[in-house]
């Protein structure tokens, strides 16, 4: 397997094959990690991360990671480089591929990582757009399988908005991995027909089946993995809080819905979550609409079913596989 030089954009540019070589590499790189081996495999390497939206998992995996594979870092935030105000994108991507060795950007539209990516000359790493979420993809499939020793007819259900970053990489994903996925929502938010076609397609490939559903009980029904994500995502106005609330409430991931599932199946969220009222968000909906808890009750983020932090957690680990992979000399 060779990924030296490619981009990692979308799951939608890899195979399954691919996909799950980067998971053993994960595997393999966590364990080094674990054990106080080193790994400076990269070594004189530099990477530039771009964060025109906030983030804590991402930005700190990406440095990390790339301390642990010997390289060095240039944050940049939204407001310190010329990027987009004074600069093209192309121009920007021209100019840092000169410098860094790859670059990673997190912001808006799925375009502007995909024209980086053209015009750098080097890996270029979506760490999450308006789109796609697809280096969180590498952590939770992880996370899936360290709890289920393999990923091949596991069902996953993602309560929630179908059509955010989180769930339409959860589609690509399962689809090319053999994975179930149901999406459990009410039919507006249910994801762009274009991506349920190609992901049906891979899908028959791979023996996996793609559901859709407005009722939650009937798509955690034999759930393995039951997976959310906060109901308005960065990025989106604020004035679409209420009508999200509405259509989603009924949706919230709580113990009657754990309890509809199989025994052992386990709780996902990328993360950051509404779960309590200890965030100023939270607290202001509170104020607003009366909700303590939001996508997932407290209880349940809480739960032994719980395995967020194994999942925050891993998102270092594949983020160094992919970085290894795609930067290292590999026989
Ligand atoms: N899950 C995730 O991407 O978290 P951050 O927004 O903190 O990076
Ligand atoms: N859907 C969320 C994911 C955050 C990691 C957002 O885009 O805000």
């Amino acid at each position: 397997m060779n990924l030296k030089g490619r981009s990692f954009l979308k799951l939608l540019d890899y195979t399954k094959e691919e996909i799950e070589y980067l998971l053993d590499l994960s595997i393999d790189l966590k364990n080094k990690k674990k054990n106080n081996i080193p790994h400076k495999y990269l070594e004189g390497k530099n990477i530039a991360i771009l964060f025109e939206k906030t983030s804590t998992r991402t930005r700190c995996s990406f440095e990390v990671a790339a301390y642990d594979l010997g390289m060095h870092v240039t944050y940049l935030d939204p407001q310190g480089s010329q990027m987009g105000k004074k600069e093209s994108i192309e121009d920007t991507a021209k100019v840092l591929g000169r410098i860094y060795d790859g670059i990673e950007y997190r912001g808006f539209e799925q375009s502007i990582v995909e024209t980086l990516a053209k015009n750098a000359n080097v890996p270029v790493y979506n760490g999450l757009t308006n789109e796609f979420h697809p280096t969180q993809m590498l952590a939770d499939f992880l996370t899936i399988k360290e709890n289920f020793g393999s990923l091949k007819g596991i069902n996953l259900v993602f309560c929630g908005d179908g059509r955010n970053n989180v769930a339409n990489s959860l589609m690509v994903a399962s689809s090319k991995l053999g994975v179930n996925y149901t999406l459990a929502a009410p039919k507006s938010l249910w994801p762009d027909e274009n991506l349920i076609q190609i992901c049906k397609e891979i899908a028959a490939t791979t023996g996996s089946v793609i559901k859709f559903t407005e009722d939650i009980m009937e798509a955690t029904k034999n759930a393995d993995v039951i997976y959310t994500d906060v109901w308005v995502s960065m990025g989106e106005p604020d004035n679409v809080w209420a009508e999200r609330i509405n259509l989603l409430r009924n949706y919230q991931v709580n113990k009657d819905v754990m309890a509809n599932a199989n025994k052992d199946a386990i709780f996902l969220h990328c993360l950051p979550s509404f779960h309590d009222l200890n965030t100023t968000i939270g607290k202001e909906i509170y104020e607003k609409f009366g909700l303590k808890e939001m996508e997932v009750t407290d209880e349940v983020f809480l739960s032994e079913q719980s395995k967020v932090f194994d999942e925050a957690e891993n998102r270092m680990h594949t983020i160094k596989a992919i970085m290894y992979a795609t930067l290292g000399e590999h026989e």
